[in-house]
């Protein structure tokens, strides 16, 4: 008698246990669902994995790599516009990492964006859609490993400390320096969303983000030597009357070596080169 009372009293606690299980279970399925979700491919480093974290089905900003490294996997990656048709976004073929001939439209046609002497101009005047997003383009990622493999032979550091952003994540940036220094400051060295260079993909910084790299080894080399690689340092000192932004010692922006040459050159800043103002 007293074994079925035992029997009992488990039954009832197992069906308990089973019956709360699935109550809590269905709950979080469907109304607190907190989780990792795959995004993408971190577009800074085009072969990694991030998982975004959402909360309540929403996004929030936070991300984390999940170990997964797609080097060796067919990919087809935004490459950037073709030159014929600069506003038309094109992809291309990756084979085990490797770049092939085989590229093909992806449909998507940016009539607004504004280029002058095949560059593609973003400043306080010029901003991008919302919805564009690049990546860092793997030409300018190519660049910057030659500038960064010499600049280490030379016993120099270089390192992207922040490639491509998306209009997003320019969102929060801002916002967060608004909040920080107030508008007329924050604007004079945080672009709003859309109105960033590193939207582009064609724009990243470097090292630490501080007035303190330009008297760096490597902060004083990458001003003497990026133009080699298509890179010019796009808001130089005393320009900011004319660019919009204080002087960035370490945002570079790849124009192409021709420009970049004839910039550095010139001692212009890309506005002045091109003939616009950035008020
Ligand atoms: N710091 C530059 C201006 C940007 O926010 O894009
Ligand atoms: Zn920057």
């Amino acid at each position: 008698m007293k074994d079925i009372r035992i029997g009992l009293i488990f039954l009832i606690g197992a069906g308990f246990f089973v019956l709360q299980g699935n109550i809590e279970y269905g709950y979080s399925e469907q109304l607190s669902f907190n989780e990792w979700r795959y995004e993408s491919f971190e577009a800074a480093f085009p072969h990694k994995e991030y998982e975004s974290y959402y909360v309540d089905g929403k996004r929030t900003g936070q991300k984390r790599y999940n170990g997964k490294n797609h080097e060796g996997a067919v990919s087809w990656r935004i490459e950037g516009y073709e030159r014929v048709h600069p506003n038309k976004e094109y992809e291309r073929k990756y084979l085990d990492g490797i770049k092939t001939s085989e590229t093909r439209y992806t449909g998507k046609n940016w009539n607004n964006l504004f280029f002058v002497k095949d560059i593609l101009v973003v400043n306080k005047a010029y901003p991008l859609p919302a919805d564009y997003y690049p990546g860092l383009n793997p030409d300018v990622l190519q660049a910057f490993d030659q500038m960064s493999n010499d600049a280490k032979a030379l016993g120099l550091n270089i390192y992207l400390s922040s490639g491509f952003r998306s209009y997003r994540l320019q969102a929060d940036i801002y916002k967060n320096n608004l909040n920080i220094y107030g508008q007329s400051v924050a604007d004079t060295f945080s672009a709003r969303p859309g109105y960033s260079e590193h939207q582009t993909g064609l724009a990243f910084d470097l090292n630490t983000i501080s007035d303190s790299f330009a008297k760096t080894k490597e902060g004083v080399w990458v001003k003497n030597n990026c133009h080699k690689y298509g890179f010019i340092i796009r808001y130089p000192e005393g320009k900011q009357g004319i660019t919009g932004y204080k002087y960035e010692p370490w945002h570079l922006r790849y124009v192409g070596i021709g420009n970049a040459e004839a910039i550095f050159n010139s001692g212009l800043c890309l506005e002045e080169y091109l003939g616009l103002t950035s008020p």
